[in-house]
């Protein structure tokens, strides 16, 4: 198991390039379901979770080529229904097997995703919805088992905003037999970009991007070639980096419509922030300033980067707030956080953050993925050396962090640990 190992205390200047969407490409790979023909992405992220989705794919009967940033997908024909516990329990995210299988193949067996560390993760919204499409859901032996022989369209009200249960049903619906309309739909960019990618394989949807999205089903889809859009949260993640080192870097390839919840926040602590067609710069603050923060559904502020925002306002000159109202148990950094000499007070789904002159660096654990992502920033403040252990957790979401930060002028290195 590898460690991150960060000398602190040094601002990041220059320039940092954000790859493609990890949650934009989960979606967009499995759409290759929905169709015999070649389906082609590029502007690909090099992560651990795209690996688990292509070897995936390829269990179910998918011919892949995944080279660098590009990967090529051909699902002539279903080999198999069944996506195994011992692929989906590494990540959760395969449930967007679920709707393509049903729709192209009427049936599918998807192991239950259980939970992870930041909450329970059900999935009952995207079996509601699959039912309300005519399919029959059983659950057995910690598998969904969910068939149809055609789908038809359906008006399906999410109860709450769900990512990939929008993305399920969006992909179940391009295949169903007449309309079918989502209320209380995600509107996230990755939403809208697995919708552009369906419509360029003859899908007919609109309103993605809305909380309406409209779907006519098609007989059926054919193939397309796709560029991933660049990933809202890495891109979130370097900026707030910025600001909290007393950095000054542009980060490049984010689309600042995507970041402007982030844009607003890092303004009200007292960054600086210039935006260009494609590209945003942070400059940090000689002070950072408290502000209060809720995490909520796209645009609001992301939960992705709560825990990376809260490092940033350890170091606030006062006390701060942050209330996170989409999962039950995302705060595993704070422990961690404490260790590192914050002042943090745990109150229901809301912290208390009392900024501190400075973090200790110490030898801390990673739990899941934004929240190592939180203790890799600290480590980039902290006085001192501080060990990052189970880094495989930030492997999965941020493609090549320690060189991005090294080009940025950070001290960091990734290191073996012997036991
Ligand atoms: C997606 O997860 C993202 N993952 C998450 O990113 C992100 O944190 C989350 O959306 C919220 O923005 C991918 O896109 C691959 P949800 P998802 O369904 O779709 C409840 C990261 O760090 N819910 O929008 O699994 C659920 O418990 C990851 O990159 C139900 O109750 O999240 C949660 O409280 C972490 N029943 C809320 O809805 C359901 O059937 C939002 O979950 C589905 C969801």
């Amino acid at each position: 198991m590898d460690k991150i190992v960060i000398e602190g205390g040094r601002p990041l200047k220059g320039k940092i390039k954000i790859g493609g969407s990890k949650n934009a490409a989960l979606p967009l790979m499995a759409a290759s379901l929905l169709t015999s023909d070649k389906v082609i992405l590029t502007n690909l992220p090099k992560l651990c979770d795209v690996k688990t989705m292509d070897s995936l794919l390829e269990v179910l009967g998918v011919q892949t080529t995944l080279l660098m940033n590009r990967i090529s997908m051909q699902a002539k024909k279903i080999k198999r229904f069944e996506a195994p516990y011992e692929l989906v329990r590494k990540m959760r995210a395969s449930i967007l097997v679920l709707g393509p299988l049903v729709a192209r193949n009427g049936k599918a067996r998807v192991s239950l995703p259980g939970g992870c560390a930041i909450g329970a993760r059900p999935i009952n919204l995207h079996l509601k919805a699959l039912e309300d499409m005519g399919a029959k859901v059983k659950l057995a032996e910690g598998y969904v088992e969910a068939s149809c022989s055609r789908l038809k369209g359906a008006r399906i009200v999410f109860d709450v905003v769900t990512v990939t249960g929008t993305e399920n049903i969006m992909m179940a619906a391009a295949l169903a037999k007449g309309q079918t309309i989502i209320e209380n739909a995600a509107r996230e960019p990755e939403v809208l970009d697995l919708a552009n990618l369906l419509n360029k394989m003859g899908a007919q949807i609109s309103g993605a991007g809305t909380a309406v999205i409209t779907i006519n089903g098609v007989e059926k889809l054919h193939g397309a070639t796709h560029r991933v859009i660049a990933d809202r949260i890495e891109a979130g993640t370097y900026m707030i980096a910025a600001a909290m080192t007393r950095g000054d870097v542009m980060i490049e390839d984010v689309e600042t419509e995507y970041v402007a919840a982030l844009i607003q926040k890092l303004k009200d602590i007292g960054a600086t922030i210039e935006t260009y067609a494609n590209k945003v710069r942070v400059v940090g603050p000689k002070e950072i300033l408290p502000t209060d923060i809720k995490t909520a559904p796209y645009p609001g502020f992301a939960t992705d980067l709560q825990a990376q925002f809260m490092t940033l306002l350890t170091l606030a000159n006062g006390t701060s707030t942050i209330t996170e109202t989409i999962f039950e148990n995302r705060f595993m950094h704070v422990p961690e956080l404490v260790r590192m000499g914050a002042d943090l007070q745990v109150e229901g789904n809301t912290v208390i953050i009392r900024g501190v002159d400075k973090l200790q660096s110490a030898p801390v654990m990673a739990s899941d993925l934004r929240a190592s992502a939180s203790l890799v920033l600290a480590g980039l403040v902290a006085r001192g050396v501080t060990d990052i252990h189970r880094v495989y957790h930030i492997d999965r979401g941020y493609e090549s962090v320690e060189r991005k930060l090294r080009k940025a002028g950070a001290r960091v290195k990734r290191a073996k640990v012997k036991y």
